[in-house]
């Protein structure tokens, strides 16, 4: 037990009566913590006097040293606009073909172009270009183009927008062919990608195809498309017919999916996305445009 002679009392006691009196000690802080004590009391009357703190009915007191975050925060931005300035205008000023070449202003676009197709182009395109099946939106990260993959044509696509027209050819939709005929183009169509068909109904549908229903001018003489094949020797018309030979669907290798695309047509359609084009709301500045067009190339399939 703790010896009166030691430690101080306040001098209050109570309960004498078994000469056992509770009393009430008298301990000071140590000098330490007294010291601290005052020195952050010290500390924020200068903290006081130097930066912004107290509130007043107009605004708040502002500090003799004139800091503030708002201040802080604008110059930081500001060093940031104007490094973002130069590698800006470098973009600008330099083709695809330079940017490309040049890795630290690409990879500054691509980051760019990858944040400006999440805003834009994710809705339709999946993210990262992965495509969304059921809605004819072209996968954009594998090497298969539908108009091409190089850098100014990705540009074209990406400025001023394309529309793919796959014609109906079933009579009940407007086209020329019947039932049977539509059926045998659908299994020859199939059979272009390996899947297992009625031989005989693919032959058919082989005259048809380089015959009467002439799907060869569009989609080539061996079928694979507008980009990769030719007809009678010469390139097809740069419609945007998919290849039909690479299992790759724009909307579905189903025999059902297939057969509706041949029967009642397909129609494909890109928005222009550059500033001043037709489309109202798509309102992309050129240095925008650009990023997208070597984010897009750089996602895998860019030639
Ligand atoms: C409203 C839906 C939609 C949006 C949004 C959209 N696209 Fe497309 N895009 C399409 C469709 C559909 C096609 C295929 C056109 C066709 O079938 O001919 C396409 C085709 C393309 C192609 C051509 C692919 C090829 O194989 O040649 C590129 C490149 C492309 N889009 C890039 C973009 C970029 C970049 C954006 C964002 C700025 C974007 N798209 C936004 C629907 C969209
Ligand atoms: C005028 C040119 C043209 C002709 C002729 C044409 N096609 Fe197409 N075809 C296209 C285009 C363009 C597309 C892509 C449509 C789109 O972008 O949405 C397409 C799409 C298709 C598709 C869907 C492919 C997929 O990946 O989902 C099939 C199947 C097809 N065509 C088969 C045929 C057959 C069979 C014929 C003949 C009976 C034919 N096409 C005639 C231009 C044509």
């Amino acid at each position: 037990m703790a010896d009166n002679n030691t430690v101080g009392t306040t001098g209050h006691q109570w309960d004498d009566d078994e000469g056992f009196p509770l009393q009430e000690y008298n301990n000071p802080l140590p000098k330490w913590w007294l010291y601290s004590f005052w020195a952050t009391i010290l500390w924020a009357v200068v903290y006081w006097v130097l930066y912004p703190t107290w509130p007043l009915a107009d605004g708040f007191t502002k500090g003799i040293l004139g800091w503030s975050m708002h201040g802080e925060y604008q110059q930081e931005m500001d060093a940031a606009k104007a490094k973002q300035k130069v590698f800006n205008d470098q973009l600008a000023k330099l083709s695809l073909q330079e940017i490309r070449k040049d890795n630290q202003l690409w990879q500054y676009a691509i980051s760019g172009g990858k944040a400006l197709f999440g805003d834009n182009c994710a809705p339709c395109h999946g993210s990262g270009g992965v495509g969304v099946k059921a809605g004819g939106f072209p996968t954009l990260a594998d090497d298969d183009w539908l108009f091409g993959g190089d850098l100014d044509t990705i540009h074209e696509t990406v400025a001023n927008g394309r529309t793919g027209q796959m014609p109906a050819h079933l009579q009940a939709a407007g086209g020329s062919f019947s039932d049977a005929q539509v059926n045998d183009l659908t299994a020859y169509v199939l059979s272009l990608s390996g899947i297992n068909a009625d031989k005989t109904a693919a032959a058919r549908g082989d005259a048809l195809f380089h015959g009467d229903a002439a799907c060869n001018a569009c989609h080539g003489d061996k079928g694979k498309g507008s980009l990769k094949d030719t007809v009678n020797g010469q390139p097809p018309p740069p419609v945007g017919a998919p290849n039909l030979t690479d299992k790759i669907w724009l909307y579905g290798g189903d025999p059902g999916i297939v057969r509706d695309s041949i029967a009642k047509g397909r129609t494909g359609f890109m928005p222009a996305w550059a500033k001043g084009s037709k489309e109202s709301g798509r309102n992309l500045d050129p240095l925008a445009i650009k990023q997208l067009t070597l984010y897009v190339h750089s996602l895998g399939g860019g030639q």
